[in-house]
């Protein structure tokens, strides 16, 4: 697909995830803030590509919302999610990236009416990412990883930060001990990383036929210092990796 075409919906959770891309929009001419449901939706243009940039805040029903309201309100040809996550698969490290391949809600149980992490009526538990979107996104990760390999090894040490694609998984809660991360490590093998809002945004886009992507930064290792990591993070690098990434996608895509 082209993004060069129609608009783009731009979603993250909290401020520090969307990085400086609503600064970018104003900084590329006049940005239309519009408020539906309590949430700011910023419209404009962010380095050459038309885009709708939104905070959905924490969580599946926020996320699904938001997704709903970049989707119905304003027409967004794609949505692209981008944040931080914990690291679930044991080599996802603290620094890396996981683009979500494949979105499932892992807190998702009407068992015994039907499968467990099924979404009842809709038959169906996993979600895929638009192919095309994804691999943008990953291109966009690799040369930030390779731009920024020089600052981010003086950090992460002999464990320079990887990009890593796969099966994120959203629910809604905070993984952070070992006996969780452990459990859905048991349940979900094949999941790389843990959020609150890709799934949902993935079932939204799937039910309307949007194309959508997920992009995440890894904060902490779901585990019982998720707390401090993720917010050591967020406040430190969780900007600079959203910035960078998203600028390499959209000026590739515009
Ligand atoms: N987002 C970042 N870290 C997370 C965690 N440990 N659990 C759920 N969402 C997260």
């Amino acid at each position: 697909m082209t993004l060069g075409v129609g608009l783009l919906g731009i979603m993250a959770a909290l401020p520090q995830e969307l990085g400086d891309l609503v600064d970018a929009m104003r900084l590329a001419g006049n940005v239309r803030t519009e408020t539906i449901g309590r949430r700011e939706y910023h419209v404009g243009t962010a380095h050459g590509v038309p885009c709708v940039a939104t905070l959905a805040r924490v969580g599946k029903v926020a996320a699904a919302a938001t997704a709903s309201a970049l989707i119905h309100v304003f027409g967004v040809e794609a949505i692209v999610f981008t944040g931080v996550a914990g690291g679930v698969r044991k080599d996802v490290r603290v620094g890396d990236i996981v683009i979500g391949d494949t979105l499932m809600q892992h807190d998702l149980d009407a068992s015994p009416l039907f499968p467990r992490f099924e979404v009842p009526l809709l038959g169906m538990a996993r979600f895929a990412a638009n192919a095309a979107l994804s691999e943008a996104l990953a291109n966009a990760c690799t040369a930030f990883l390779a731009d920024e390999h020089a600052a981010l090894e003086a950090r992460f040490g002999v464990h320079p930060p990887r990009l890593h694609r796969g099966m994120i998984v959203s629910g809604d809660r905070f993984v952070s001990s070992h006996a969780e991360v452990n459990a859905l490590r048991a349940a979900l093998p094949e999941a790389l990383a843990v959020e609150m809002e890709g799934a949902a945004i993935a079932q939204i886009c799937y039910e309307h036929e949007v194309p959508c992507a997920v992009v995440r930064t890894v904060s902490d290792t779901a585990d019982a210092e998720a707390p401090e990591s993720f917010l050591e993070f967020l406040h430190a690098l969780g900007g600079a990796y959203s910035s960078g990434i998203l600028r390499r996608f959209l000026a590739a895509k515009a």
